[in-house]
């Protein structure tokens, strides 16, 4: 249900095409990150120097925000190719043996979902990243033998939604973690605007701020929904986004001011109505909303955590009193222990 979701930041198969010709190619282009832009820089220049391949790079933070465009684009910095996998694809040892094997010197390997390699894959992985090496055993029992292959000198990118799910050898092994934050209002007004541009679409300022604001501070939501306001505005208003249109077509789009949708206040609502405002644990709060935890977890919670709409406790999640307001519903003031000083009790 998440992947229909016209804010999720999960990949559409419709995104993945038109989205390629969006992306920013080299670090110049980029709009927002400075820190993490920054380091790659410096990262890239240094090893560029050296004549050597980059340090392994992991790339952590919700979905949406850049990870794989930012290991493309620092291929294209190094002018090196990028062999792209992910975790749950590398299901065996000998799966990740064989693209090892096929990786040629400075190539990039990028591998999304990193966390959900599996143990026999990591144990691959390691010695593979720290010596350039492939041990491999041969034969069975007493008479099995470890070989060692060289392998070319390459880069690991690493990209995850889940830093905590890493393990820490595989984490050690990252010379460089960048964290991707969610990005800034002006930041998304300038992505959207040079997306509007590379399709060719009529966008007034006041128009590219109110989706800027809705966009969840997220480039592939904001792109994605610039495409359906577009298509909005080709049919009734002379393909030109105006304000007005703007705000039309995200009402019909069901996304609010903030750029929460009907699933995002189905969360909100859950805690609230099912559960008298949390603490409700996360598997029970999935359950209610038909939600898969890794769902909620990953792309609802982060946003809305970043709203302070919700807070997570040792006890679950709660719902803050802003998330009582913008849904229109009254905040039960609760009685502490504070209130009853100098009372009877
Ligand atoms: N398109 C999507 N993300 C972008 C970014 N960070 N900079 C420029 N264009 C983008």
């Amino acid at each position: 249900m998440d992947d229909e979701r016209l804010v999720s930041p999960k990949s559409h198969e419709e995104d993945t095409a038109a989205e390629k010709s969006l992306r920013p190619k080299r670090l110049s282009e980029y709009i927002g990150q400075e820190k993490v832009v920054d380091n790659l820089r410096i990262g890239i220049a240094a090893a560029q120097a050296r004549g050597e391949p980059l340090d392994h790079i992991l790339f952590y933070g919700p979905p949406g925000l850049g990870k794989t465009t930012l290991c493309q684009i620092v291929a294209n910095e190094m002018g090196v190719n990028v062999r792209i996998t992910s975790g749950p694809a590398i299901e065996r040892a000998g799966d990740l043996a064989a693209i090892l094997t096929n990786l040629k010197k400075d190539d990039i390997l990028f591998i999304d979902e990193v966390h959900r390699l599996n143990r026999a894959v990591e144990e691959v992985l390691y010695p593979a990243m720290e010596d350039f090496a492939l041990d491999i055993v041969v034969g069975k029992g007493p008479s099995a033998r470890s070989l060692r292959l060289k392998l070319p000198k390459f880069t690991v990118v690493g990209a995850t939604t889940r830093l905590a799910l890493l393990t820490s050898p595989l984490r050690d092994r990252f010379g460089a973690v960048h964290r991707l934050e969610f990005y800034s209002v002006e930041a998304m007004d300038q992505i959207i605007r040079r997306t509007a541009n590379i399709l060719n679409t009529a966008l007034d300022e006041d128009a590219a701020l109110e989706l800027a604001r809705r966009a969840r501070g997220t480039p592939r939501i904001a792109n994605r929904i610039l495409k359906r306001v577009r298509d909005f505005a080709q049919v009734t208003a002379n393909n030109h986004i105006t304000l007005d249109v703007a705000r039309t077509a995200l009402e019909r789009l069901e996304v609010d001011e903030l750029g929460l949708d009907p699933n995002d206040r189905r969360v909100l609502q859950a805690i609230i109505e099912l559960f008298g405002g949390g603490p409700v644990g996360l598997s029970t709060l999935a359950a209610a909303t038909a939600e898969e935890v890794d769902a909620v977890e990953d792309v609802y919670e982060p946003y809305l955590l970043q709203l302070g709409f919700i807070q997570r406790t040792p006890r679950g999640r709660i719902a803050t009193r802003r998330a009582y307001e913008h849904l229109g519903l009254p905040f039960p003031e609760r009685i502490t222990p504070n209130d009853l000083q100098g009372t009877l009790w």
